[in-house]
């Protein structure tokens, strides 16, 4: 972990150096410490930090660059820059600016041994425990997201959530295989019925029914190989990341339950390998889904949707408050807003808005698309009530979402088209899995329902 409650001796102390005030405060400094400041090219900009000596000359504190606003890029990558050790804040930034040095600290450490352990930073602010809650559901999604489909196939998947739900009471059921037939969710069973590792839909329930009852939806694809239309060795390289709604849905969870929520939650799973095999589903197939829509299949690597819509009707079926999903759904949203916002979709304008606006303050972007319902038109089927797959190769991830709309009814509903990976390093964002929209949801779901 890396933050620690007490202050041992010899903690070292951390000054945030305002950037206006960085002339006054330089001026204070003894000749020595100026002279390092200069060395260190250090100018109170974000993400910089340098260290001052004591009167005998050696490293005593650290000033780390603060431009007064309360960020996760303040401390974001200072866990893995200083050097291992304990230190502390001299000044009480906000939740964000601790938030962000939990989140640098992140490093997933199953296959390689961790380069170094963490610098640790003494949490003894009232948000303690959310600052400890976040950094926690942020590295549980990271961790799902990062490992291989080799160790995470629908059993793993199944295994992670219902440890997560044991951990916090919740009740969990899975459906399993042929099991999917019986049920009704005949499209998780097709898109996942040629993998070793059947599929299977993940259902768990938490919090007092008296409660307003909220559903999280997550894209459980284990690996997307694409199906029978596979795909090419580029856009497969990194598709251990399509369970990344799942992840994401999962570390939301874990947020909700350990900061206790007053919601009555419900996190459906479907998880499954798109593999290919001489039993696999096929183009040209036709998938009667759970709520009776027919479908027919475009294109297998449209897969994320067929398994989302019988989670989603059967989300709506019970007319929760809220249905959120996330979904690693298409590379169109991607082309769309990039690697690091999330695409948002809602029938619901002030949901969406306050989605928004949390996601601003807590540097978790997402950013609204249109659910423009003319485009509808492109996903009409000759011979079903609706294909897999535009016709057209323009607005994919509108699209997607209008696929997924004739799912849920008017439940107030919100999808997150999602990236789930961080491509690049960035303070507080490390390369590899990310959840993405997860903070801005549970920030949105705490302002709404409070707790
Ligand atoms: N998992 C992919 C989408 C994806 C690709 C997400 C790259 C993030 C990064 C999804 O299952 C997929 O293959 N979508 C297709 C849909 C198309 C066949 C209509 C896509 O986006 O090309
Ligand atoms: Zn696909
Ligand atoms: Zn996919």
């Amino acid at each position: 972990m890396s933050y620690v409650d007490a202050q041992p001796a010899g903690s070292i102390p951390i000054d945030l150096v305002k950037r206006d005030n960085f002339a006054a405060w330089q001026a204070r400094l003894s000749a020595p410490a100026r002279a390092w400041v200069k060395a260190g090219n250090f100018r109170a900009e974000p993400d910089q930090h340098v260290w001052l000596p004591d009167e005998n000359g050696n490293p005593a504190r650290v000033a780390v660059g603060y431009d007064g606003s309360d960020t996760n890029i303040t401390l974001g990558s200072l866990a893995m820059r200083l050097a291992e050790g304990v230190y502390h804040l001299t000044s009480c930034p906000g939740p964000q600016t601790l938030i962000g040095w939990g989140l640098g600290a992140y490093q997933f450490t199953v296959y390689k041994k961790a380069k170094r352990p963490p610098a640790q930073l003494v949490l003894n602010s009232s948000d303690g425990s959310y600052i400890r809650h976040t950094v926690e559901a942020m590295a549980l999604a990271r961790d799902l997201i990062n490992t291989p489909a080799s160790d995470m196939l629908p059993t793993h998947l199944a295994e992670a959530a219902q440890n997560l739900a044991a951990r916090f009471g919740a009740r969990s059921r899975v459906i399993v295989g042929d099991d999917l037939l019986t049920a009704g969710h005949r499209t998780i069973h097709a898109v996942g019925r040629a993998s070793a590792d059947a599929p299977r839909l993940i259902d768990i329930a938490w919090g007092k029914p008296e409660n307003p009852a909220v559903v999280l939806v997550g894209k459980g694809i284990c690996f997307d190989s694409g199906g029978l239309d596979i795909k090419p060795a580029a856009g497969m390289r990194s598709m251990k990341k399509d369970m990344g709604g799942a992840a994401t849905a999962l570390g939301l969870a874990c947020l909700i339950m350990a900061e206790n929520l007053p919601v009555c939650l419900r996190v459906l799973i479907p998880a499954a390998e798109n593999a290919i095999s001489s039993n696999a589903y096929r183009p040209g197939d036709v998938i009667r889904s759970y709520n009776g829509r027919t479908i027919e299949i475009d294109n297998t690597d449209a897969e994320g949707r067929l398994v989302l819509c019988d989670a989603l009707a059967l989300a709506a079926e019970a007319e929760p408050r809220l249905i959120v999903d996330f979904a690693t759904l298409t590379g169109a949203a991607r082309a769309a807003v990039g690697a690091e916002i999330g695409a948002m979709f809602s029938n619901n304008t002030e949901i969406a808005d306050a989605i928004y606006a949390a996601g601003r303050r807590d540097e978790d972007d997402v950013w609204r698309m249109p659910l423009h319902q003319p485009y509808k038109a492109m996903l009409e089927s000759s011979i079903a009530d609706t294909v897999n797959s535009a016709s057209s190769p323009y607005a994919g991830a509108i699209t997607a979402a209008l696929f997924l709309e004739q799912f849920i009814g008017q439940i107030p509903w919100v999808h997150f088209d999602i990236m789930a990976f961080n491509t690049r390093t960035r303070p507080a964002h490390p390369e590899g899995g990310e959840a993405m929209g997860l903070r801005a949801v549970f920030k949105y779901l705490r302002e709404t329902y409070g707790g």
